[in-house]
């Protein structure tokens, strides 16, 4: 065979190869640890959360789609992003946007095509990025064909993909749920259904049916489905609420102190560990992927289990002592700096060599990290982002920055209960303002600072109608009014935005390792303004100080450290080679020490 034919020959056999190959051989070798961490692309990757319904609209229905996500890759690329997490884009009602899932292996007709995922994907590699979507297999759509089955009769094939139980007679006669579990989004977490005259689980909407992992045939339908995404070339998965797999079939009714947290009554169940080794004996372990779980009612003490490398669960976890830490359920109260920090030094502890973190203070499920973390006035929102962001990005464990951040975009002036869209919202209006139990005023109040709809607001790309997410003259969720004042477009161009300098400390962190593999200190734990930490790998060692007031104040270093070299800081200084520092509000530095 001629050279021509026999590289025309290897080219083809490439193209048929599903890229598994060439990534277990690449996966399968070993590299020298860096100070006892072993290195990985995803433990170094800066990831992004694109929320697809409000990304950016490519066709003018008011509704963000692949297409429009494929357009903005250059903007994602230029901030340096590596990993993209895509919430999903799966076939669905949208009882829950998108977290109800009709069809595991169709793109939402809203979004697109199979085609046009492809063509995103491709042109996301293109750029050197990668891809994780979202896996949410606790549950399905009640429209999903598995569940449409299930329901049809007790004896059909389905009725144990799903938890199908019989009523407890109450007092009156009446038939009550079988136990008092309640849903996440209100109510009873069972519902009645009359065509078998039995209950099924649903531990968020009516329409989102929790799945029988117990059943080994949802377990394979689940890493069968897992595959088909990974041939096609992502490069992972956010699992969605994945400590909530397993349940006890038996299920026995909540204590009071259960039900005060049902997060985590519900988490860790029996079989969880045993079923994330299997899928991961069954599907990660054959690629070279990323995985996040989403571990609601995981402790930090229980974390090692599920993400130790040597127990092949799980990469990392999201776990929520930070972001929900500023929260009482639906009230937002005021930061304690040093409880804070104290939870940073907690994770530092607790979780070694083996166990990979995350850091995140924001996403679909939150509200806006500015808003809630920082200071939205016009006085502070410039600096107070960039200082989350530089916190964001320097502390110790992948980051997970959620779309619009990057632009300082902020929450939401809700007015009334039509101005909201998503469901938790509106069931708990229901369920409380509705009856009585908690005044209007009070709860839009609340919500104004917690609902998620916050972050769901579309992204402000510029100064035009509808901050250019679309040209529809309604976007699906009403554009936050000060677009014309916070958006992309004058971002990009202003080279002291927060996009841009979000953009400089993406780059710091890929250009210094001692931020990915370093070992963490705060420094001053009890300090009730300033957030003084230090990253250090091998002689390289650097400081990190974040004023968290809106005023200034001077700040000695602690144990007669003197600051070194600057590096980075968010608000133009040249203070440098001291141990005292003069920090306006939401200053933030980074040195490096001698
Ligand atoms: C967690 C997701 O992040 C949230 O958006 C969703 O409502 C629930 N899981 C149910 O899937
Ligand atoms: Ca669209």
């Amino acid at each position: 065979m001629k050279a021509a034919q026999l590289s025309a020959l290897v080219l083809a056999l490439a193209s048929l190869a599903p890229p598994v190959q060439v990534m277990a051989a690449q996966a399968s070798q070993p590299q020298a640890a860096i100070n006892g961490y072993q290195p990985a692309w995803w433990k170094e990757a800066v990831v992004y959360q694109v929320y697809p319904r409000s990304f950016k609209d490519s066709n003018g229905d008011g509704i963000g789609d692949l297409p429009g996500i494929t357009s903005k890759l250059d903007y994602l690329q230029q901030l340096g992003v590596d990993v993209i997490w895509l919430s999903p884009h799966y076939d669905s009602p949208n009882a829950d946007n998108g977290y109800d899932i009709r069809d595991y292996r169709k793109v939402m007709a809203e979004f697109g095509t199979m085609a046009d995922f492809d063509t995103m994907l491709a042109a996301i590699k293109q750029r050197h990025m990668r891809l994780i979507i979202d896996l949410v297999v606790n549950h399905t759509s009640d429209e999903h064909h598995w569940f449409v089955e299930s329901r049809k009769s007790k004896a059909n094939p389905y009725r144990d993909f799903y938890f199908w139980r019989d009523g407890r007679p109450g007092p009156d006669g009446k038939l009550l749920p079988p136990n008092n579990d309640p849903s996440f989004f209100s109510g009873s977490a069972w519902q009645f259904d009359p065509a078998t005259n039995q209950y099924y689980l649903h531990y968020f909407a009516v329409k989102q049916p929790d799945l029988n992992w117990d059943n080994p045939k949802v377990r394979e339908e689940v890493y069968s489905l897992m595959r088909f995404w990974l041939d096609k070339g992502v490069d992972g998965f956010r699992m969605d609420v994945i400590p909530l797999i397993s349940k006890n079939p038996a299920f026995p009714d909540l204590t009071p102190e259960q039900l005060s947290n049902i997060g985590d009554a519900y988490a860790n169940g029996p079989h969880m560990h045993e079923y994330l080794q299997e899928m991961n004996r069954n599907v990660m372990a054959k690629y070279d992927v990323m995985t996040v779980g989403e571990a609601l009612g995981i402790s930090l003490a229980q974390t090692p289990l599920m993400v130790d490398d040597r127990r092949h669960e799980l990469n990392t976890i999201f776990n929520f002592d930070a972001i929900r830490f500023n929260r009482d359920g639906i009230k937002l109260k005021p930061l304690d700096l040093p409880g804070f920090k104290a939870i940073y030094t907690r994770h530092a502890e607790g979780l070694d060599k083996h166990s990979w973190d995350t850091v995140f203070l924001s996403n679909h499920d939150n509200p806006r990290v500015v808003s809630t973390f920082g200071d939205d006035s016009p006085e502070f929102r410039v600096p107070s982002a960039k200082l989350l962001e530089t916190m964001l990005l320097t502390l110790r464990g992948t980051p997970f920055l959620y779309q619009g951040d990057e632009l300082g975009m902020t929450n939401y002036p809700f007015r009334s209960i039509e101005d909201f869209d998503d469901i938790e919202v509106k069931n708990y209006y229901k369920a409380n303002v509705l009856t009585g139990r908690i005044a209007e005023a009070a709860y839009l109040e609340d919500m104004r600072h917690t609902s998620r709809d916050n972050s769901r607001t579309p992204m402000q790309w510029d100064a035009s109608a509808n901050g250019g997410f679309t040209t529809a003259t309604k976007p699906w969720l009403a554009e936050n009014p000060n677009y014309a004042q916070i958006n992309a477009a004058e971002e990009v161009a202003d080279p002291h935005s927060i996009y841009n300098y979000t953009r400089s400390v993406i780059a710091f962190r890929h250009d210094h390792p001692a931020f990915i593999y370093g070992d963490y200190q705060d420094i001053d734990p009890g300090n009730t303004s300033v957030f003084a930490y230090t990253r250090t790998l091998g002689p390289e060692r650097y400081l990190v100080v974040l004023n968290f007031e809106s005023k200034p104040l001077t700040y000695t270093l602690p144990g007669g450290i003197t600051a070194g070299s600057l590096m980075l800081a968010n608000l133009p200084t040249k203070e440098q080679n001291t141990g005292s520092l003069h920090l306006a509000g939401w200053e933030a530095r980074i040195y490096k020490l001698r």
